[in-house]
């Protein structure tokens, strides 16, 4: 009798501990069950999540976007693309006193509907609450940033210093369960690293699992450890059954390699799900189960998507890079390429030539398509004749012409990193700037 009874007891704590579930709301996800696309400055643009969901990822997160860099935007939808923009007019080009208009951040509301998470960097609990609303009726849930190491990042309080902050930490999330939930209907997350301790860990995980969220994702490693340490699972037994005690969905990540292997180490670690960063930007095709797709494959429906959101070529770049293996013979000459067409052509996309030409109209880079990339010359044909010159010339200004009307486009790796920097910087400050630049998707790792 008393065995029966005994049982009764554990079962219906067992189960109570179980069912236990910060609800979800009705217009956000639930993370249970789910493989999903790492929040990554640059390489979580629109198209690269377009092409992990096109692979079965099950969410998608976008890129850290700082809570200052979405703060004054307007919202618009592309007439042409059907895209929902979040812009800002910047005063970038000084030189020529040319104001620009620049999209801070960019989303499909078909195709990640209900699956895109917007992920915020701040420091602030008024200034996430303001930055949230604007995007909180587009996307299925707000997560903030806790584990981006970089000094950009932490010398503005936010990322990996909020680890540092739990109270304030808490406060942002605080704010933002009791602002965004009720009128919104989505949830709230948090990703956060490991503390040094287990206890330490514990301690943060517990304070940040009473705030209400629906959700956490452990990024198995330190705020000193470089990405390419190997990944720590020890602690995440202890961080699950936190989570679980609070009814929270906790995921992992680190060294997630694809969608079998996470299917692994969630039966391994009892986790709700897993998140996957680096795997994914090289090779997308990892969401889906089996081998990867060769990289013509996923590279051609990459660009595929870009051209239809009208990504930006720097960014388009940036992405071919990760996901064109260096030793190809194609890889020298693309990163030369100027233009959509001229990429398109030097990967052999004859079949994408027309709709390159769009984009580069739309995105005013038409013009450099008259310009070859650059080759090599040998010696004794480098100097160029008056011709050519006057030929380049002529270009060159019905470029710049072009360009006032355009936004600008970062065309090197280089640009859109300097320019990604150089936006970090002016929103990292606590005094807002005025002179605030273009935010592509400002900020961190
Ligand atoms: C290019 C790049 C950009 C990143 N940007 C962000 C970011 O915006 N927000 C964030 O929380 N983590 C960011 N991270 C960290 C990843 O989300 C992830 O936590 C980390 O890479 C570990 O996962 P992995 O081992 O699968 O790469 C970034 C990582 C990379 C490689």
């Amino acid at each position: 009798m008393f065995f029966q009874r005994f049982i009764r007891t554990i079962m219906t704590t067992s189960e109570a501990v179980i069912a236990k579930k910060v609800p979800i709301p009705p217009k956000g996800v639930d993370y249970r069950g789910k493989v999903v696309l790492a929040p990554m400055v640059r390489s979580g643009e629109l198209p690269s999540r377009l092409l992990a969901l096109h692979y079965g990822a099950d969410l998608v997160w976008g890129p850290e976007t700082v809570d200052r860099a979405m703060i004054g935007t307007t919202r618009r939808i592309n007439p042409r693309t059907g895209c929902i923009e979040w812009s800002r007019v910047t005063s970038n080009n000084a030189k020529k006193n040319v104001d620009e208009e620049s999209v801070v951040y960019r989303l499909d509301p078909v195709r990640e509907a209900g699956r895109l998470v917007f992920q915020i960097g701040t420091s602030d609990p008024e200034r996430a609450v303001a930055a949230a609303r604007l995007v909180a009726g587009d996307v299925a849930g707000i997560d903030v940033n806790a584990g981006c190491p970089k000094p950009f990042s932490t010398t503005g309080g936010m990322g990996a210093a909020l680890l540092r902050t739990p109270d304030k930490l808490a406060s942002i999330l605080e704010a933002l369960v009791q602002n965004i939930v009720p009128e919104y209907q989505i949830g709230i997350s948090v990703k956060i690293r490991l503390l040094e301790t287990p206890a330490e860990t514990e301690a943060l995980v517990r304070r940040l699992v009473a705030t209400g969220i629906t959700g956490l994702t452990i990024h198995c490693r330190t705020t000193p450890m470089r990405p390419r340490e190997r990944a720590i699972r020890g602690q995440l037994k202890m961080i699950v059954d936190v989570c679980h005690e609070a009814g929270v969905a906790c995921l992992m990540n680190g060294d997630v390699e694809s969608r079998d292997h996470a299917q692994k180490l969630v039966e391994e670690h009892v986790t709700d799900g897993a998140m996957i960063a680096t795997c994914a930007e090289s090779n997308p095709s990892c969401f889906r189960t089996g081998p990867l797709a060769d990289w013509k494959e996923t590279v051609e429906r990459y660009i595929t998507y870009a051209m239809e959101v009208e990504n930006k070529l720097g960014n388009t770049k940036f992405m071919l890079n990760q996901m064109i293996p260096g030793k190809v013979p194609v890889f020298k000459e693309m990163m030369t390429c100027k233009t959509f067409t001229q990429t398109c052509r030097a990967l052999g996309f004859e079949h994408l030539m027309e709709r390159a030409k769009e984009t580069d109209e739309i995105l005013g880079l038409a013009v450099k398509e008259v310009n070859q990339p650059k080759q090599r010359q040998p010696k004794g044909e480098q100097k160029s004749n008056k011709a050519d010159k006057k030929r380049k010339r002529d270009n060159d200004e019905a470029h710049a012409a072009n360009k006032r009307l355009v936004p600008k486009v970062a065309e090197t790796r280089e640009d859109a990193v300097l320019a990604e920097n150089k936006i970090t910087q002016d929103f990292s400050a606590e005094q807002p700037s005025q002179s605030a630049p273009a935010p592509a998707a400002a900020v961190a790792v």
